[in-house]
């Protein structure tokens, strides 16, 4: 049995509170033993085993959970962001044009593809990744994205529900049918979670509950990507309909906030999305402030938000969501966890995954407090 311990670690993020101080459960001058790939010990510095990581002080925390990206697309839209910064508005229309990229993409190109923005996402300090299809948008290309996914993640999504084809435009319900039908049935079994697309412009309540019907019939979790242009229906629907989490939610009523704040349903937010949109950002302090459980996520894709880097996230949800500190870093670990209800990630205590990240700082504050720099000295999983 091979161990390893990161040693010498100035201040450790364990995000259990049994462990150490606060809610973050921080220990100074502690070491992390890790056996076989699991939490076996958190000791004090000085703890022997095969290998050895020398943190030499420096902050070390639970690795990255990012449950929200759609990192399996070809082609590139760097032409629409452009527009988008000189004044065009974003509705998601862009979808379709990364879909006929992904089409016409080889399955060995889309695996190449992602395998290199997945070691991207490690380098940037994200030990796990939900993964969505939803470039497809017909039964063969959804299936093919989904069977890449798996290669890297067990969290992978079905979002067939993600915009209405060309071929089916004008039937949208005729889409829904295929989604419920043909497509979820040969899903099925790649795919952990089904979510759908509830805005304007992509699918209506309706149409979105019929599709987390059908996934829950088919013994998948729940998830739906609500509120991200506009109020709508998107929170309330996920709520009703036990989702596991609810993204984007850049838009919250007090209603929704009320419902969220009774539910096991966890708002997850998208900063980067709204950065790259030039939409507003979530008033997440009053969604904690009312007791909503939040986790934030990169929500990597070519058009709304083409970045892997959760520090990133962290530093928007810090500035611009007016989390604290603490709070977006537990968002950003143990929120992600609970948006996928994992509880063998998103903590460094005994009997969890051996995912952590070494800082080239002395505390997680610097993932604010140093917006852009590269923080990240060593990913361990
Ligand atoms: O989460 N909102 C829908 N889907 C993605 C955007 C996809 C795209 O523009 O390609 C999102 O923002």
């Amino acid at each position: 049995m091979s161990t390893l311990v990161i040693d010498r670690i100035g201040s450790l993020v364990t995000n259990d509170p049994e462990l150490g101080a606060g809610p973050l459960g921080i220990v100074r001058d502690a070491s992390v033993v890790i056996s076989e790939g699991v939490v076996e010990a958190i000791e004090p510095s000085g703890a022997i085993a095969d290998e050895r990581i020398d943190a030499d002080g420096a902050c070390v925390l639970p690795g990255f959970v990012d449950s929200h990206t759609h990192l399996v697309f070809a082609g590139d839209r760097g032409a629409e962001f452009s527009a988008r910064m000189a004044g065009q508005p974003y509705d998601g229309g862009g979808i379709a044009v990364t879909t006929a990229a992904t089409r016409a993409a080889s399955t060995e190109a889309l695996s190449q593809l992602t395998r290199e923005r997945v070691a991207e996402a490690r380098r940037h300090g994200t030990t796990t990744v939900e993964i969505k299809s939803g470039y497809g948008l017909d039964v063969a290309t959804e299936l093919r994205i989904l069977d890449v996914a798996r290669e890297f993640t067990a969290d992978t999504t079905l979002l067939g529900a993600h915009l209405v084809p060309h071929e089916f435009a004008g039937r949208p319900d005729d889409y829904i049918d295929l989604v419920c039908g043909e497509m979820l049935a040969a899903a099925a079994s790649r795919t952990r979670w089904i979510d759908a697309f509830c805005e304007t412009g992509a699918f209506d309540a309706d149409q979105c509950r019929r599709v987390l019907d059908a996934g829950r019939a088919a013994g998948l979790g729940l998830r739906l990507h609500g509120n991200q242009l506009g109020h709508g229906p998107g929170v309330q629907l996920a709520v009703e309909a036990g989702c596991a989490s609810v993204d984007h939610c850049t838009y919250l009523s007090d209603d929704d906030i009320e419902a969220l704040a009774e539910s096991d349903t966890v708002a997850t937010f998208l900063p980067a999305s709204d950065f790259s949109t030039r939409q507003p950002y979530p008033d997440a302090r009053r969604a904690i402030d009312a007791g909503v459980q939040v986790a934030i996520a990169s929500n990597c894709n070519p058009g709304s938000s083409y970045t892997t880097s959760i520090p990133f996230c962290i530093a928007l949800a810090v500035r611009d969501l007016r989390m604290t500190i603490d709070e977006a870093v537990r968002a950003a670990t143990s929120g992600g966890a609970r948006a996928l209800r994992r509880n063998d990630v998103g903590r460094l205590s005994p009997g969890c995954a051996g995912h952590a990240v070494v800082l080239d700082a002395p505390s997680h504050h610097h993932l604010a407090y140093r917006p852009g720099v590269h923080l990240i000295r060593t990913t361990v999983m």
